[in-house]
């Protein structure tokens, strides 16, 4: 469990990540913060594509990110973020990849109220697995 500072540290590192989005199309940023159990954060932001289907979307560029550093397990946190949007949840397909590397996820997003923390499960129950 992360303190109300780190969890505000990661949502800041994401915030600044969604400046960098590459939304020409939609027009909507979003930033995503990574924690590892061993302290390492990764961020990303969204991609989009003209071929609208290919836009990558931030929280799963964030976890490439930490793969591409040779992280495949151990995610302790993601903290999303988007200027245009209160409470920023991340969609399906990086519920799915958020439970890949762990499922134990915490899911911090934060709306004018403050901020708020889901677990992986309570957003993605009965999640799809090989076992
Ligand atoms: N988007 C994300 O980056 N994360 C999500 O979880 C949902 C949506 C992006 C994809 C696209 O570039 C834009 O938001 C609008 O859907």
């Amino acid at each position: 469990m992360q303190t109300e500072e780190d969890k505000a540290h990661l949502l800041k590192l994401a915030c600044e990540a969604a400046q960098n989005a590459y939304a020409p199309y939609s027009k909507f940023q979003v930033g995503a913060c990574v924690l590892y159990e061993d302290g390492s954060i990764y961020t990303g932001c969204n991609v989009e594509n003209a071929s609208y289907g290919l836009s990558l979307c931030a929280e799963r560029n964030a976890m490439a990110s930490a793969v591409a550093d040779g992280k495949y397990s151990g995610l302790a946190a993601i903290a999303i973020c988007s200027p245009d949007a209160q409470l920023c949840f991340p969609c399906g397909a990086c519920r799915q990849w958020i439970v890949e590397f762990s499922k134990n996820a915490r899911i911090i997003v934060q709306d004018k109220d403050g901020v708020k923390e889901f677990s992986i499960q309570e957003l993605l129950p009965y999640s799809f697995n090989l076992d």
